[in-house]
């Protein structure tokens, strides 16, 4: 083998075929990294974010583990504005589930990946659910005061199809007077040439420019491909509507926002 085979990638015997490319395993690739950013610092939790455009985005988790000092003022603004009983939707490492555990909260974290919900034990959380928020409405009484959606959670809405569900199936869980306080992006903030080319890929495939389909890959792990919503307060308000809900007040931090939905 000489260095045009290396930088061809022929290191086998047939110099014309190439070598096989390995997929990366299908796992809790967004987990594995909340653990080992959890037990073994934040270099071990290095991901990436991948686009189904091909853009990647080298990720720490870090600010899943940070303190409210470090979250910006929207953030902070939910550890008053949440009443009562709270599931927090998506919890991750758990940083908004902790702190209202400790202002005197009866916080459930819910989330669909296993290693998120260990981290989330390790540190104090004892009442977490795995699975959606589908399972959790089918599964019994469950109500809550405060639905989260932190971290930019109200992509979890996904689309104008499913939002609405989702939205109900959170309704069906709520007490009278409960509020859904969410993280949302307003997608068309950005002069980025990649996000913008990505919302004319999306408009000419028949997607909303805002509709982003992601996986996290950590080693040689990749999550399944999931769909995470961007859009404007209002889209999102019309889509609480259809879902049983009315958009209350709006905290703008551009390109985020904190959203506040009351029950209709
Ligand atoms: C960007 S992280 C946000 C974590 C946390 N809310 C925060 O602000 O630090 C998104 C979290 O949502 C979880 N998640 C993704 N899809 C979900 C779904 N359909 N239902 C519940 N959780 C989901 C992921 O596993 C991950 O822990």
């Amino acid at each position: 083998m000489n260095d045009h085979d290396v930088l061809n990638g022929s290191m086998n015997d047939d110099q014309s075929a190439a070598p096989t490319a390995v997929a990366p395993r299908e796992g809790d690739a967004f987990g594995a990294a909340l653990l080992a950013h959890h037990r073994d610092g934040e270099q071990a939790g290095r991901h990436v974010l991948e686009r189904d455009d091909g853009r990647i985005e080298a990720m720490s988790a870090a600010g899943y583990f940070a303190d409210p000092d470090a979250w910006l003022p929207a953030e902070r603004r939910v550890l008053d504005l949440a009443r009562g009983r709270v599931l927090d939707i998506g919890a991750g490492a758990g940083r908004f589930a902790l702190e209202l555990i400790e202002r005197g909260h009866e916080v459930t974290a819910l989330d669909v990946s296993n290693g998120a919900l260990e981290v989330c034990r390790e540190r104090g959380v004892s009442d977490v659910y795995h699975g959606t928020v589908f399972d959790l409405a089918a599964a019994g009484p469950e109500r809550y005061d405060t639905f989260l959606l932190m971290g930019g959670n109200l992509g979890l809405l996904e689309s104008a199809e499913h939002g609405p569900r989702f939205l109900q199936a959170l309704e069906a869980m709520a007490v009278p007077g409960a509020v859904v306080l969410g993280i949302g992006m307003d997608p068309f903030d950005t002069d980025d040439p990649d996000h913008l080319a990505y919302h004319e890929f999306n408009r000419s495939r028949g997607r909303a420019a805002g509709a982003v389909l992601l996986r996290v890959r950590y080693r040689r792990l990749a999550t399944p491909w999931f769909e995470h919503l961007l859009q404007p307060t209002a889209d999102l308000a019309a889509m609480a509507e259809a879902g049983g809900w009315r958009l209350g007040d709006v905290a703008d931090e551009p390109p985020w926002y904190l959203a506040t939905l009351r029950q209709e």
